[in-house]
């Protein structure tokens, strides 16, 4: 990818101020959204998947054309590793041999992981690479931490790992993170030796400074 892309930039100067409102009611409330007939196809095929008997799961979420996903598997040989992204033509642009122990999905990551929930999955570690920053301060409900869906993330993985080249994206999903009642992640300069994705290949070829977020569950503390 070539070394052209700019740094997001926003209308907003800290953390929308409307976040603590928006995460506290998506808490006390259900997300009801009726799930989609190409979710629930897409879950089918993961149920099958993961009925050959892995040591564990590992959900790489938007995970664009997977090249992260490949790299999981190779790092988790025992685990069965999914990536989901909603966009075909991204899945399909690698032209990837999978490895046995990977499956790549085409769907919608809060059909897919409340449908996860609802059957029992849970994941080992759960990646979350460069989601859309929807840096505008109206769209604050497309940021995974303003959407519905966010109070179920800390109920699927016990640790989250969340990078942007936004870093008040990460700033937010920490206390959105903390608002549902977990501990404030951390937050830090991410510099890898080799690129982990298309977007992170871009950003660094662009000598943009990347940011990683992990984020631990109370819920899984025994
Ligand atoms: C900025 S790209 C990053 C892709 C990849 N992780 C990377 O770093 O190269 C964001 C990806 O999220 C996917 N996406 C956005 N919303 C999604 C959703 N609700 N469910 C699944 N995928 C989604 C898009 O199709 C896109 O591939």
């Amino acid at each position: 990818m070539s070394g052209n892309s700019r740094a997001v930039t926003s209308n907003q100067k800290g953390v929308h101020e409307r976040l603590e409102e928006v995460v506290l009611r998506h808490r006390s409330s259900s997300y009801l959204k009726p799930v989609r007939e190409h979710n629930l196809k897409a879950f089918e095929r993961l149920q099958a998947f993961l009925d050959k008997g892995w040591q564990g799961l590992i959900l790489d979420s938007c995970c664009g054309t997977g090249q992260s996903t490949l790299r999981l598997a190779a790092q988790f040989p025992g685990h069965a590793v999914v990536g989901i992204d909603q966009s075909e033509a991204r899945l399909g642009r690698e032209g990837l041999t999978p490895p046995s122990n990977l499956c790549l999905l085409r769907g919608n990551c809060e059909d897919l992981w409340r449908l996860c929930l609802q059957h029992g999955i849970r994941a080992d570690r759960h990646y979350l690479l460069y989601p859309n920053p929807y840096p505008k301060s109206v769209h604050l409900k497309r940021r995974w931490h303003g959407h519905p869906v966010f109070p179920l993330l800390p109920q699927l993985a016990p640790v989250t790992e969340l990078r942007s080249n936004w870093r008040l994206y990460l700033e937010e999903f920490a206390w959105a993170w903390k608002w549902l009642g977990h501990s404030f992640p951390a937050i830090g300069e991410w510099r890898p030796q080799t690129p982990w994705t298309r977007f992170e290949s871009k950003y660094l070829a662009s000598g943009q400074t990347l940011f990683r977020l992990q984020a631990y569950s109370s819920d899984f503390e025994s």
